[in-house]
């Protein structure tokens, strides 16, 4: 939500800084906006819509040259993306411009003081009072830019990333975080300010997570971190694993296309290292005890959207694997309930990002109540993991269409090695039925492949269907979470109507939603194993198809009991049930991606959304 981007060095700042937010637009993209200091004077230029309305207006309207600069691509919380509520916002004098992620809930508060100090706003975003009260405090401050950002943040309530340069002090660029995600790049005689690294990977690895409550003080030579009080922080140094040619499109018409052709990589990278040649599994780096893992009597996973979806396709193979009782749950719902959480309950928050909020304050929430909490994420240095008792990553590399795919995948197998891990210690399955679990596992980024060598049929399928007013999705067992997971692809991509139903549940009243032509899409269960299950699908699609739905079956090879019944038959390779998620989703990003294509909209920055959500 909202990337920031900070740079002072001795490059050009504007181009800088328009480079890093072209990396970050996929964290918001309603607006654009920069600010540079030269010779003594600050300027700004910003414009509504994406970035590239931004740069027009940059090559029109230039701005003077620089090496110090700050810049902003917006997803709006309070006030309509236009041009004046782009950040960055200026104070009454000129001379402070700062940028901000998140929400200052106090702020109608500070609007009010301020209009008795004879300051008036002139956006309506909460950001702007950060600019005044920042110039207002400054004399008293010393002139000192970090020193007024420390008093200032003292005063906020609510999530913020601030980042603040002031034309007096041009050397200076000063940032502040609270529960928002801010990073700093320490670069040769340059340093930079982001949310995300992916912003400054072109220019350095080196990487400083900045923790909750901070100020950073940036010169060219320079990173000084202190507490709102001022007192000296102590911060961790990382070197990012990937690089800038990862965040790239590299060749690809999307990042989402490219994505998805990852998926097979992104599984075997998260397994590696995980499993030894016996099928034993290790994961030390998570942090986590064998007397912990012993002592657990239920699991909670929390999460949100498609990580949700990972979360409740692990259910099926915890609880089957581990005999532990697991439960799923919403994270924007959980602290809000009073759920049953304790010391003898691990928390599972499953996050790409690191940073969604709603995540984090559930967590924290099951923290205070006692619970230990694991982390499954993507994002090195990123505040759910930190804040996590213990972490397991997974190694999706950078996710940048806004869409999640490959992190979805990766999660699920992350979740799996967790479960597996769980049953060893606990001693709930043989080691060799572990092991025989791993290397199925193992064989999942071959079938992936096979999947992507065949996808299309199934962007055939979204040309004839493009019109169509709604698609349903049917699946049961781990089926359903990916027909949930291929309806909210759609949904956010399309902007078509699109529903995920358990099938069995369909009779209940979706039923009632069919009529002629209306494509269902369904998610067979492999044949082998559990039939009972593969049995009950069938007949769920006998029982669409005979009130006139369009059928899309999506059924493992060789499953000719479906042929009659599918109008459309799209083959998957064979697997345990419990593993098909890995490659029954594919298809449906796919079908999502070119529905997309197919109605002229973006793939990678769908309308309203943001890839990283840190409001709640
Ligand atoms: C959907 C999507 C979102 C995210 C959700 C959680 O394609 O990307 O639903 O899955 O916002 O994000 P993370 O995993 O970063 O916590």
């Amino acid at each position: 939500m909202c990337g920031i981007v900070g740079y002072v060095g001795e490059k050009q700042a504007l181009q800088v800084v328009v480079e890093g937010l072209r990396r970050l637009e996929y964290r918001g993209y309603d607006s654009a906006g920069v600010a540079v200091v030269s010779q003594g004077l600050l300027d700004t230029r910003k414009k509504a819509g994406k970035l590239a309305n931004l740069e027009s207006l940059l090559g029109t309207d230039p701005l003077p040259a620089s090496t110090i600069g700050i810049g902003h691509t917006r997803w709006a919380t309070h006030g309509g993306p236009t041009d004046l509520n782009a950040h960055p916002h200026v104070s009454a004098d000129g001379k402070v411009a700062v940028i901000h992620n998140g929400i200052i809930e106090n702020f109608a508060e500070l609007r009010a003081e301020l209009a008795l100090t004879g300051v008036t706003l002139s956006s309506e975003t909460d950001t702007e009072v950060v600019a005044h009260l920042l110039a207002a405090v400054l004399p008293d401050a010393g002139m000192d830019l970090a020193e007024a950002m420390r008093r200032v943040c003292l005063r906020l309530a609510g999530a913020f990333t601030l980042v603040a340069v002031h034309a007096d002090i041009p050397d200076v660029v000063v940032g502040a975080r609270r529960n928002s995600p801010l990073v700093v790049g320490r670069g040769d005689g340059e340093n930079f300010l982001a949310s995300d690294v992916a912003a400054f990977i072109a220019h350095t690895r080196h990487a400083v997570e900045l923790g909750q409550d901070q100020v950073v003080e940036l010169t060219r030579d320079l990173i000084n971190v202190t507490d709102f009080f001022g007192n000296a922080a102590e911060v961790t140094e990382y070197e990012v694993t990937w690089d800038a040619a990862a965040a790239s499109k590299g060749g690809y018409e999307t990042f989402m296309a490219k994505e998805i052709d990852e998926q097979p990589k992104a599984v075997s990278d998260t397994l590696i290292g995980r499993v030894n040649d016996e099928g034993v599994l290790h994961l030390d780096e998570m942090r986590l005890s064998e007397n912990q893992l012993r002592e657990i009597d239920k699991v909670v996973v929390i999460a949100c959207g498609t990580a949700y979806h990972a979360g409740m396709v692990a259910k099926y193979a915890l609880e089957h694997w581990t005999r532990v009782p697991c439960e799923v749950e919403l994270a924007s719902e959980f602290r809000y309930r009073d759920p049953v959480v304790g010391p003898r309950t691990l928390v599972v928050a499953i996050s790409q990002s690191g940073e969604t909020m709603d995540t984090l304050m559930a967590m924290r929430y099951a923290r205070e109540q006692g619970a230990r909490v694991l982390a499954i994420c993507n994002t090195q240095g990123s505040t759910i993991p930190r804040e996590s008792d213990a972490v397991l990553y997974t190694r999706a590399g950078p996710e940048v269409a806004v869409a999640s795919t490959k992190a979805f995948l990766t999660q699920i197998v992350a979740c799996y090695l967790v479960a597996l891990y769980v049953a060893q210690v606990r001693g709930n399955k043989f080691g060799d039925e572990i092991a025989a679990v791993v290397r199925e596992l193992a064989e999942m980024p071959r079938k992936i492949d096979l999947v992507l060598d065949t996808t299309e049929e199934m962007k055939a399928l979204a040309q004839q269907l493009k019109d169509a007013p709604s698609v349903l999705f049917i699946g049961r067992h781990v089926g359903y979470p990916v027909a949930l997971e291929g309806a909210l692809k759609l949904k956010e991509l399309a902007y078509m109507h699109a529903e995920g139903f358990a099938a069995g549940e369909l009779k209940h009243g979706p039923i009632a939603l069919l009529e002629e032509g209306v494509p269902v899409i369904v998610i067979v269960p492999s044949p082998g194993g559990r039939s009972l299950l593969h049995e009950k699908i069938v007949s769920n699609i006998q029982e669409v198809r005979a009130r006139g739905a369009r059928t899309i079956v999506i059924a493992e090879e060789g499953d000719d009991s479906v042929v009659p019944y599918a109008d459309h038959l799209i083959r998957i390779p064979a697997c345990p049930t419990l593993l098909q998620p890995l490659v029954a989703t594919v298809p449906l990003q796919v079908f999502a991606a070119a529905m997309a294509e197919a109605k002229g909209h973006d793939v990678d920055q769908p309308r309203n959304l943001a890839k990283s959500v840190t409001v709640e």
